[in-house]
């Protein structure tokens, strides 16, 4: 067959060609190119002998070629129909009234927090200088936002083993100022949803949920992400579902999901879907600002937005990744389950993950905390994973506090109940407020639970941790 194998001879082309109904040539186009799409998934599984065990990856099939190839047929380039019925699923799977597609977990977290800055809100809205308690022990996009948005981040130090906010020490971190909690759940493990809600509404504190690394989580048998007043995920590749890049800002309140979508889409009053017009039935009668009656409700600004929108090529990747999310979910808490089994053994000096009581945590990774009395520490340990071909990651930036992004910079910043400061006073004595967040940095590190491993893989796994451990 070699190069000269096509799909169609000279004699097929010719007759294609003559076809004149669109509608015909169409189907035609995509039974073929379906049916090529399973045949080159099929070829793909079979080249499978990787000699690295991955932390984290994407799994694909023909299903997201398919689904890529058909949105390209669409032309449609923008969000477009693939995307309406992804934020719709996405939203009911979650169990909330609304999920807002944008192009990264990044993207929503600066949505979350630059929504509740809005004037639309009145008093409850986040003013310059408002204080918004997170954790130092995590992604850096889940604090980015709250600086960029001249809002002051209050660092409260994390759990081991849970590696999520200490509840306990939220309390005390509160003050006047104090108007919001965002914390992710970290690694897919739930924080304690109970005691940080009951804290918000005590002191009625907005509560964002980062969920990006915890999508089928559940607390108290409901999905995170729908407990806080909005929550975010991201569907980068290590993620539980991908589409390449890609998040999603998800919330119950009708009023925020207006906000969330203006921000999104450019800072817009108007809420027309890309190729649409007058939805409201309105669009040359409104008043708005001090703009004349009857400005274009499609070029008028409400907020100083950006534009994070997805392209329908990444619905149509997450549309086929969300058929799949249960089975995915299942297959990490399994992979989960036996890697627990596994190094139970090595507890005298390694911390395993804990999961939140009430919780049923879909993991993003298996975390492990070296012991402060171990004979080795993690650059040893996780070196010679690597070396033996197992892939790790860090607990992300370990202490944010002491990355140069804080260090170089003028960042005004709480730690727990202290004074506020600028970040380029930071020393040891503040660093010493948060111990574990420091633990985390020197002893934590995370090896993968995604659907691609296997029992194989974790028995290999078993085995170079035996190993290593013959050897301290
Ligand atoms: C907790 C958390 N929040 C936010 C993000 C950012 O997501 P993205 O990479 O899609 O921007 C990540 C990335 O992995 C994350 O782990």
């Amino acid at each position: 067959m070699g190069d000269k194998f096509t799909l169609f001879n000279q004699e097929e082309i010719n007759k294609l060609a003559s076809i004149k109904s669109k509608d015909e040539l169409d189907r035609i186009l995509r039974e073929n190119l379906k049916q090529l799409s399973k045949i080159y998934f099929e070829l793909c599984k079979k080249d499978n002998s990787r000699q690295y065990i991955p932390p984290s990856g994407k799994v694909l099939d023909e299903k997201e070629l398919f689904n890529m190839i058909e949105a390209s047929l669409d032309m449609w380039l923008t969000t477009g129909r693939y995307n309406d019925q992804f934020e719709r699923k996405l939203a009911d799977f979650v169990g909330v009234k609304y999920a807002l597609t944008t192009n990264s977990g990044s993207s929503a977290n600066l949505l979350a927090v630059s929504a509740l800055t809005s004037y639309k809100l009145g008093e409850k809205r986040l003013k310059e200088g408002d204080e918004v308690i997170t954790v130092a022990a995590g992604f850096p996009t889940t604090v980015a936002p709250i600086i960029q948005n001249n809002l002051i981040p209050v660092f409260v130090d994390v759990e081991l083993g849970t590696y999520n906010i200490d509840p306990d020490q939220l309390e005390e971190s509160i003050t006047e100022k104090t108007k919001a909690i965002f914390v992710a759940h970290t690694l897919g493990n739930p924080f304690d949803l109970s005691k940080v809600i009951e804290i918000a509404k005590k002191y009625d504190l907005w509560v964002i949920e980062d969920n990006c690394d915890a999508l089928g989580s559940k607390y108290k048998e409901k999905y995170t992400g729908s407990f806080g007043h909005i929550s975010t995920i991201s569907f980068y590749p290590a993620h539980h579902i991908t589409m390449g890049e890609g998040g999603a800002v998800l919330t119950n309140n009708d009023e925020l999901y207006k906000i969330i979508m203006s921000f999104r889409d450019w800072g817009r009053d108007c809420w027309c879907p890309p190729g649409k017009d007058d939805t409201c039935g309105r669009r040359f009668n409104w008043k708005l600002g001090n703009l004349p009656k009857g400005y274009d409700h499609k070029y008028i600004y409400s907020h100083l937005g950006y534009n994070l929108k997805i392209t329908d090529w990444q619905a149509a990747i997450g549309l086929a990744q969300l058929e799949k999310l249960p089975d995915f979910i299942e297959k990490r808490k399994e992979n989960f389950k036996l890697l627990y089994e596994g190094l139970k053994e090595f507890e005298d000096y390694l911390i395993l993950p804990r999961a939140t009581p009430n919780s049923d945590p879909s993991w993003f990774g298996f975390p492990i905390t070296v012991k402060e009395n171990a004979p080795f520490n993690k650059l040893e340990l996780v070196k010679y994973l690597e070396n033996n071909g197992i892939g790790t990651r860090q607990l992300f930036a370990g202490n944010m506090l002491r990355h140069p992004a804080f260090i170089e910079t003028d960042i005004k910043l709480r730690i727990k109940n202290s004074d506020i400061i600028n970040s380029k006073e930071l020393s040891e004595e503040h660093y010493k407020l948060l111990p574990n967040t420091d633990k985390v940095m020197n002893g934590t590190f995370w090896i993968g639970v995604w659907p691609e491993i296997d029992k194989e893989d974790i028995e290999k796994i078993g085995n170079i941790f035996t190993e290593f451990f013959k050897n301290v």
